[in-house]
């Protein structure tokens, strides 16, 4: 059983992206310069974007974490966005969602320019990319393309269950993965909520994609020998006897499923680490389409 290591794929990937800096830094041209604009006090959001302003600092990227109140208005953090837009230092800004509940995270994604829509959320990018023309992909699915090619997983007429339909992660990994690129041309299911017979498809799959955000949802009875499992799922589960108070969990229930899987990536160290990497891989070339 190979685990598929996320957290030294993406450190190898912020090493050749660090190297590509300096090497810039040389050339006197742009260093990359990502904002990621956080509301509120939500736990899992700030050590998201803690993580993600981290890994600027670590490849010599700028970085500005932008902190607004929970009760912002709609109309103040689209003045907001449209100053971000206008901001030439910046390559590209995130919105960490989810945002709170008064605010309408379609009009709000739709604002974002999207030459500096480092996350892939906007329609036009998302387009873009189901249309296979150049586009920022959306981190979390562009992580898995990659960490599935540089393992030299097969994917061509492989068949590939993706549960989960997000408009982050499900949707576009299964468009992605049927495409002709990189780690494609397979054949894809996607299962969600409504799907009936969700064993019964996962007991057929070569490659099982999980981004349900059901603890331990995918058990050994539900795949076949040598099934290849990307496991998306990062949930906290309370737990009075952890540091933290909660532990991090995953989509698949590791002990088990291991022994029957040929690859599987870990919870946490697996497509995680992999998303941050890919988000700075993402501003490097909004840096770079603009030399
Ligand atoms: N919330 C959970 N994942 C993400 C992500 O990839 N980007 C943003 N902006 N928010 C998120």
């Amino acid at each position: 059983m190979i685990l598929l290591d996320g957290k030294k794929i993406a450190n190898d990937l912020k090493v050749e992206i660090k190297r590509v800096v300096e090497q810039r830094v040389e050339d006197e041209k742009k260093i990359p310069h990502l904002a990621a604009v956080l509301i509120g006090n939500d736990g899992a959001s700030l050590t998201y974007v803690g993580s993600k302003v981290r890994s600027c600092d670590q490849i010599g990227f700028k970085s500005t974490l932008i902190r607004l109140e929970e009760n912002i208005s709609e109309k103040i953090l689209l003045q907001k966005i449209y100053e971000l837009n206008q901001d030439d230092s910046l390559d590209g800004y995130i919105v960490q969602l989810p945002l709170p509940k008064h605010i309408d995270e379609e009009k709000i994604l739709l604002a974002i320019d999207p030459n500096k829509d480092v996350d892939g959320f906007h329609p036009a990018n998302f387009g873009k990319m189901a249309l296979e023309m150049e586009a920022f992909i959306p981190a979390t699915p562009f992580g898995i393309i990659e960490l599935i090619d540089r393992y030299g997983i097969e994917t061509s007429g492989k068949h590939c269950v993706v549960i989960g339909r997000s408009h982050i992660v499900g949707r576009p990994i299964s468009i992605l993965m049927s495409q002709k690129g990189k780690a494609g041309n397979a054949t894809v299911t996607v299962a969600h909520s409504r799907t009936k017979n969700i064993k019964e498809l996962t007991l057929n799959a070569d490659i099982i994609i999980s981004a349900l955000g059901i603890p331990e949802f995918l058990r050994a009875d539900m795949v076949k020998k040598g099934v290849v499992v990307i496991d998306v799922g990062i949930t906290r589960v309370p737990d009075k006897g952890a540091p933290k108070g909660y532990v991090i969990k995953g989509d698949v229930a590791f002990d088990e499923v291991s022994k029957k899987a040929s690859a599987i990536t870990p919870v946490p160290g697996g497509v995680g680490p992999m998303t941050i990497a890919m988000l700075l891989k993402n501003t490097l070339l909004a840096c770079q389409r603009k030399d």
